[in-house]
This record gives C-alpha cells, structure tokens and sequence, in this order.
C-alpha cells in the first residue's frame, strides 16, 4: 500500500481514478460531469487543497481523501455555525475541513483509511480541523475518527454530525501563518 500527499495541480490527473473508486464507495453518480464540476473542481480550487491516494500493490487506486480549508460565507461552514451557534464558538473560518474518506471494500480493514486521514492531515498548519459524517458511534469512520483525536461537536442533521480536532500541542507550537 502506497499512500501520497498531492497538491490541487497533481490530484488533476487522478480525477477519473478518485471517481472510480467513490461510485463505489458511494455509489454511482448522478451526472459524471456535474460532478466533475460541482465537487471535484470546486473542492480542488480551494485554498489548502491537498488529495491523498492509496495505491495498492498492484497499481490500482483503492482509496482517497481529501481537504481544504474552510472559511465563512462557504455553505458547509455556514450551515454549522447556523445550527450549532455557541456549540462551535471559535471552531469555523479558517479551520481544516476534513472532506473526503473513502476506500475500497475489498481494500478495507488493512490500514489505509486511517493511513490516508493521518498523511493528509500530516504537518498542517491549522490549530483545528472539522468535519461531518454519520452520528453513528458504531460507525467505521466514526470509530477511525474517535481513535484519532476527532470529537462529537453537534449534530447538522439527524443523519449528520459535526466532528471537531484540536492540533497537538506539538502540532500548534510548529503552526506558521494561521489564517484569521
Ligand atoms: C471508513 C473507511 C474509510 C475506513 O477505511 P479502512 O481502510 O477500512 O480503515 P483502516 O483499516 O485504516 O481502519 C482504521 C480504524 O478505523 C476503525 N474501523 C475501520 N473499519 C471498521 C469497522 N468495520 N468496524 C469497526 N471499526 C472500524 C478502526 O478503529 C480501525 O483501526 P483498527 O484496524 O486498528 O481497529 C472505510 O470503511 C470506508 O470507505 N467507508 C465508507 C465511506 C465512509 O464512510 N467514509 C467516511 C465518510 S465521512
């Protein structure tokens, strides 16, 4: 398993891979170019993009992640400001969002997921991350995000929480140029 950081101009070339996979991790969707557009191409373009990907031994793309960071006046930040107010006090604008998480099934259980969340999320320089996923604690995600620091923040809708993550101590005292 090889997993690797890509910045927004070297993901471009693993657009029609990362699609691949996420049909089936998601299922298929709707209309391959809106998505292009609506969420590969916009997600790309923001600041602090960064993909990772996890190459099995063979080649073959079997998982991604990715994130950006989030600011006011984009519509998932918000929206969690709106409905979780003083819940998330401090938490959004300039925070790392945490977008994408997906592997293959006949990859999973073999340390990618959590490989991919570690590489991406490897020397930001954010003092926080969010993110929203399923409210289920028995969920793989979920129970990959508690073991790696995230923790319950609120819930969006009733089939959505929002997880937050403090950078380490460690992490925070190498942080340089926090945005706000
Ligand atoms: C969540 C997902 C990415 C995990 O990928 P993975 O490659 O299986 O993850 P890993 O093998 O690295 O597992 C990391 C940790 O996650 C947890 N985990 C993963 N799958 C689990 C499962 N089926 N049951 C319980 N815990 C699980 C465990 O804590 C695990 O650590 P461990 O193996 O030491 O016990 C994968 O299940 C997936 O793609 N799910 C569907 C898409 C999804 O839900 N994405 C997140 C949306 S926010």
């Amino acid at each position: 398993m090889e997993v690797t950081v890509h910045d927004a101009r070297a993901a471009a070339g693993f657009r029609d891979d990362v699609l691949r996979v996420w049909n089936a991790v998601f299922g298929p969707v709707a209309e391959a170019d809106a998505w292009r557009a609506e969420v590969w191409d916009r997600h790309r373009g923001r600041a602090d993009y960064r993909l990772g990907t996890a190459h099995d031994d063979r080649g073959r793309l079997v998982g991604f992640s990715w994130g950006y960071t989030g600011q006011r006046g984009q519509f998932w930040p918000d929206a969690v400001v709106e409905k979780l107010g003083a819940a998330v006090e401090g938490w959004v604008g300039g925070h790392f969002e945490f977008v994408e998480l997906a592997v293959l099934p006949d990859a999973r259980r073999q340390g990618a997921g959590g490989a991919l969340h570690d590489a991406v999320l490897a020397g930001l320089p954010h003092d926080r991350a969010l993110l929203g996923t399923s409210p289920d604690p028995e969920d793989p995600a979920v129970r990959l995000f508690r073991s790696r620091g995230w923790h319950h923040l609120g819930l969006l809708r009733p089939d959505a929480q929002v997880m937050g993550r403090r950078a380490s101590p460690a992490q925070s005292s190498d942080a340089v140029g926090l945005p706000e």
